[in-house]
């Protein structure tokens, strides 16, 4: 993977940079979507490059305890982000994945390539370089967006909804094309396995919480769009 040394993590005069972060089916896609177009920012889903990785490794043929071909498979790989909030798209050594990074198989495996530490350091170095290409005018959407990647972000939610209602927003979004065993296993043990690499279980430091059990999307739009601070009117000479 081509990755541009991070140099910048302090944020940048006219940048807005909008972290979410969420555990699965809070609602973050489609939050950060709509964030983003509303504000005519630009959209990265950091998890779509997290699956794109899995697919890499399905293609391989590989098993867990390959760590060492894991790691290199992230150091290798060309992964091409288009980060138009109206058609995001992820491609794999020039072939677009999107479509199959949502298959169950990839949501089944991704947290091989998430819990390993080497694949992370690569992808944020990644996440950053695009955030700086994009100009710091960005939703980024995640796990450790508000922690890791990006804490110095002008807006930092945690995306939150209790565990129920994300089990049936998943099983809406997948329409029948998972079992309700496989969609709680999507939600539930996920959660668990991602837990044990990032914290987004409760806000960091100066991350608002936003829990989106009882709200509309529009709804929480409208609550994340609010959290953009104002700029201080410059002086009139
Ligand atoms: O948001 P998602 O379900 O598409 O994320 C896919 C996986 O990637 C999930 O298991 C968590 C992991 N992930 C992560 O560890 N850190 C991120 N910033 C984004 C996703």
């Amino acid at each position: 993977m081509n990755v541009v040394a991070y140099q910048q993590v302090e944020s940048q005069p006219g940048g807005l940079v909008v972290a979410i972060d969420g555990p699965s089916g809070s609602g973050k896609s489609s939050t950060a979507r709509g964030v983003a177009d509303r504000l005519g920012l630009a959209y990265l889903d950091t998890g779509a490059m997290y699956r794109a990785l899995t697919v890499a490794y399905l293609r391989a043929g590989l098993s867990p305890d390959q760590t060492g071909a894991i790691e290199a498979l992230a150091d290798q790989a060309e992964l091409t982000v288009t980060d138009d909030p109206r058609e995001p798209a992820i491609a794999l050594d020039g072939e677009d994945v999107s479509a199959e990074i949502r298959e169950p198989r990839v949501s089944q495996h991704v947290s091989i390539l998430a819990t390993n530490a080497h694949v992370r350091e690569v992808l944020t170095d990644q996440m950053r370089a695009l955030i700086e290409a994009a100009d710091h005018r960005i939703v980024v959407e995640g796990r450790d967006i508000t922690t890791v990647v990006w804490p110095h972000a002008e807006v930092r939610v945690l995306l939150v909804a209790d565990p129920a209602a994300r089990i049936r927003r998943r099983e809406a979004e997948l329409a029948g094309a998972a079992t309700t065993d496989e969609v709680h296993d999507q939600v539930v043990r996920r959660d668990r396995d991602d837990a044990t690499v990032s914290e987004f279980a409760t806000p960091a430091d100066g991350v608002q919480l936003v829990d989106s059990t009882h709200l509309s999307l529009a709804q929480v739009i409208d609550t994340i769009c609010a959290l953009v601070p104002t700029p201080t009117p410059t002086p009139q000479e």
